[in-house]
């Protein structure tokens, strides 16, 4: 049963006219870190948030409270696929709904601005139109789970130095027909039924205050009726966020909202008139959800879609999002004629299967790409290579750790058993521990060495503390933050490292204690975040990269897997670099000496540099692909699978070739000058190096030729029906994504050579042709003009594999 409009209306409207100024407030101010208060005596319960995009983490960030990890947004836009997006949609309301999550902070529709963005991981693409239709895809699937999105981050947050003030200037028509462009398509189609703002300013006023682009253009000229939550400690103005058309200031309980807006009201600064509408907004969102008495849910219990296998899920959308960037032939593999493999790579044991910052998850299991592939084929020798973790990796395995906390006096509050040295409350802490009481948290274990040895012990976090191994002191002392970042503790915390030798088989004690934070600052709730890191001896870089080079020259085949790491590749800081870290390319390189038959799984979140590239076999990029990692790659390493991912972004051969790369404000602003010319735009319209891969590249295990193309006039609002014949004309079935772009002849104003205007993926048996058919929505030949004016003239429509690859084109004519 769906609950009409009207009926929220009206329950909005009772619920309202009950409520006084000082409950109106609370309800726009976040409770804790991750809720809104309840307000029983209208029969409103608890809204609970929680991050987005690749899994529902919810209140707790720890292990102990798993969730489904999915490939991250970059691998879901990979496959363009809207289809496969709302499904993963569903999943997440699935998820959610177990988790008593009723409002889910993603997806991030940002833009690939530049490649050295660290959330670029965490945004879909370069090209408006396809995050529009990812996007549109994921959160039409939330939504049909009866739960709530909040788009982020609106708008120009596309990358991270100084994310909290810096200020971005972009014309009216780059921010229309670019950054605006998703979050006007996802909600005006799909209905959000929240958008959260961003950290950043928007030509000189910060989002939480953006009178203009939130009141004026999303609420206003889009229609958009859900909820505008801040981003965490984004809104510090209690009458600039009111009257910029905040709603919701996140988290709690301190924020500039709750009691400062009920005197701000009382004191004539905001007029009540306002309070009521972000009001309004809260009720219909949490009437949408099914927390207001008398008004819903929108989507009732019996109507919920059809319950989703999350790891099915997560592995077949990994396998449809790589990227196959080479084959000289050698994939797929045939296992039955293979008799050693060598498997190479810290990632392959240790693959990265998620983003760092607030899009981690914690997954109960997670396949590496070494346990995928040894399940599937013959003889598998692994040689780590380079490892080019810069930070030691959480003590694991045999430590038995787990977690005391004290009072000042001693006292035990309570223990907690952990999975790993990473040591992690935000928000709650574990039951029975009272946080006014707390003084300090051990994470303490004993450790029987395998190896004999210089093993390595690690302190990372922001703050007080002593680290005690086999009975001596090795540091106490502190840890200052490394950035001004307030989430620094949390996404990139300083390091300490000490040596100690130990014998093998001799148990040791190991224990770090950390002083918490100062009382004052506890109303926040927990903010404990620290690890206790653990490296075994290793033999010396040269060996490691010696030895894989012999594993591989007496292998059939070589696999190896190289990637970024949480240091390089987060949210929290943008990436100084595009080469891969460590010593990788040198070991692909003396591995694919060793072995003709190499081939490279990339295991990065956005682009990074392949100098080797034409050296070995193949190239598959995996992105991060989440939990099933491994059983994905084994699929598509073996040809059960097609990697079916088309890039989403524009690879450069080399971060100096890319025609946007830098990120730093200079004076506190960051100019985007080259206005619309961004991704395979701005590549396309400059003279220099080409990339190494386009927009749209990606190559799958079999061929296709493009036959036929027919355009035909459609009726408003959509400009062209284009029907395209293709047909596999390779030896296997496989699915291909058809891309249509547009190229206008009139050389004004200006406008890109090419750009997306529809897609649609097919699939086809060997020697099968097949048809599709695309609709060119008006907006593709409009531009921004202090309004969306239709540009008449001559087009073509050019429809290809990929932005730089069209196979047939015809003439549309277009009247003003
Ligand atoms: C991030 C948001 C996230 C929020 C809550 C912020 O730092 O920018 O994307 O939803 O934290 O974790």
């Amino acid at each position: 049963m769906q609950i009409e409009a009207m009926e929220i209306e009206s329950a909005v409207d009772k619920a309202l006219a009950r409520l006084d100024l000082a409950t109106k407030a609370s309800l726009l101010a976040g409770k804790d870190v991750w809720s809104l208060p309840a307000v029983p005596e209208i029969g409103l319960k608890s809204l609970v948030m929680s991050d987005g995009p690749i899994g529902v983490r919810g209140t707790r960030w720890t292990p102990d409270d798993p969730s489904i990890a999915l490939p991250s947004p970059t691998a879901l836009a990979a496959t363009w696929d809207p289809e496969l997006a709302r499904r993963v949609g569903r999943l997440l309301a699935q998820e959610a709904r177990r988790k008593g999550v009723h409002l889910l902070l993603a997806p991030t529709v940002n833009l690939h601005r530049s490649p050295r963005g660290g959330r670029h991981f965490e945004a879909y693409s370069e090209d408006p139109f396809l995050t529009g239709r990812i996007g549109v895809g994921y959160v039409a699937g939330v939504q049909d789970g009866g739960v709530g999105v909040t788009v982020k981050h609106y708008v120009a947050n596309d990358s991270e130095t100084d994310r909290f003030t810096v200020d971005v200037r972009a014309s009216d028509r780059a921010l229309r027909e670019l950054y605006l462009a998703p979050f006007e398509a996802i909600v005006r189609e799909a209905g959000a039924w929240g958008v959260m703002t961003a950290y950043n300013k928007v030509d000189g006023t910060t989002m939480t205050e953006h009178d203009g682009l939130v009141n004026g253009v999303l609420k206003g000229e889009w229609g958009f009726d859900g909820v505008n939550v801040s981003d965490w400690t984004a809104a510090r103005d209690t009458v600039g966020a009111a009257l910029g058309g905040l709603d919701v200031a996140m988290p709690g309980p301190r924020t500039v909202f709750g009691e400062a807006l009920a005197r701000a009201v009382e004191e004539g600064r905001v007029p009540l008139t306002v309070v009521d509408e972000a009001c309004r907004r809260v009720l219909r969102l949490a009437a949408r959800v099914g927390l207001l008495a008398g008004a819903g849910p929108v989507v009732a219990p019996e109507a919920l879609p059809e319950p989703v296998d999350g790891e099915g899920l997560a592995r077949e959308a990994a396998s449809r999002s790589f990227v196959l960037l080479r084959n000289d032939g050698l994939l797929p593999l045939d296992p039955g004629r293979l008799t050693r493999v060598a498997v190479i790579g810290a990632a392959a044991a240790e693959a990265r299967v998620l983003g760092g910052g607030s899009a981690q998850v914690f997954p109960e299991r997670v396949v590496s790409p070494l346990d995928g592939l040894r399940a599937v084929l013959p003889e598998v020798t692994y040689a780590v290579g380079a490892d080019p973790r810069t930070k030691l990796a959480p003590a694991a395995g045999d430590f038995g750790l787990h977690a005391v906390f004290r009072a000042a006096d001693g006292t035990v509050l309570g223990t907690q058993p952990l999975q790993d040295g990473s040591a992690r409350w935000l928000g709650d802490l574990p039951d029975g521990v009272d946080l006014a009481a707390l003084d300090s948290v051990e994470v303490a274990g004993e450790f029987t060495p395998a190896i004999a040895g210089t093993h390595r012990f690690g302190i990372a976090g922001v703050g007080d503390y002593r680290l005690v191994v086999d009975g001596v002191e090795r540091f106490a002392g502190r840890l200052e933050a490394d950035s001004d970042d307030p989430g620094a503790a949390l996404l990139n915390p300083p390091e300490l490292r000490f040596d100690v030798d130990l014998s093998s088989g001799r148990p040791v004690q190991v224990s770090l204690t950390h002083r918490v934070a100062r009382a004052e600052d506890r109303d926040e709730g927990a903010f404990i975040t620290f690890r206790l890191g653990h490296a075994t001896p290793t033999p010396p870089a040269d060996a490691l990269i010696e030895q894989a080079a012999a594993a591989a020259g007496t292998a059939d085949v070589a696999i190896v897997v190289v990637g970024t790491t949480e240091e390089v590749e987060s949210e929290g800081f943008d990436r100084s670099s595009l080469a891969l870290p460590g010593r990788q390319d040198e070991l692909v390189r003396k591995v694919a000496a060793a072995n003709a038959r190499t081939v490279v799984v990339v295991n990065a979140g956005s682009p990074v540099e392949m100098p080797w590239r034409d050296e070995v076999a193949a190239v598959l990029l995996v992105w991060f692909p989440g939990q099933e990692a491994g059983a994905a790659l084994a699929d598509v390493l073996t040809g059960v699978a097609e990697p079916g991912g088309r890039l989403p972004t524009t690879w450069p051969v080399a971060a100096a070739d890319c025609p946007i790369l830098d990120v730093e404000p200079v004076d506190g602003v960051l100019a985007y000058d080259e206005g619309i010319f961004i991704g395979y735009r701005a590549w396309q319209r400059r003279e220099g190096p080409a990339p190494a891969y386009w927009f749209g590249h990606g190559l799958g295990y079999t061929d296709w030729s493009y036959d036929t193309i027919d355009v035909r006039p459609a009726s408003d609002p959509d400009l062209a029906e284009v029907t395209v014949g293709v047909r596999n004309t390779g030896t296997r079935a496989g699915r291909e994504v058809v891309q249509v772009y547009l190229a206008a002849e009139a050389p004004e104003p200006e406008r890109p050579a090419r750009w997306l205007t529809g897609f649609a993926s097919v699939s086809a048996a060997p020697g099968e042709a097949a048809e599709v058919t695309v609709t060119v929505p008006r907006r593709a030949a409009e531009v921004w003009d202090d309004g969306w004016t239709l540009v008449p003239g001559t087009y073509r429509v050019e429809v290809g594999r990929n932005a730089a690859d069209v196979r047939v084109t015809a003439p549309l004519a277009l009247g003003s």
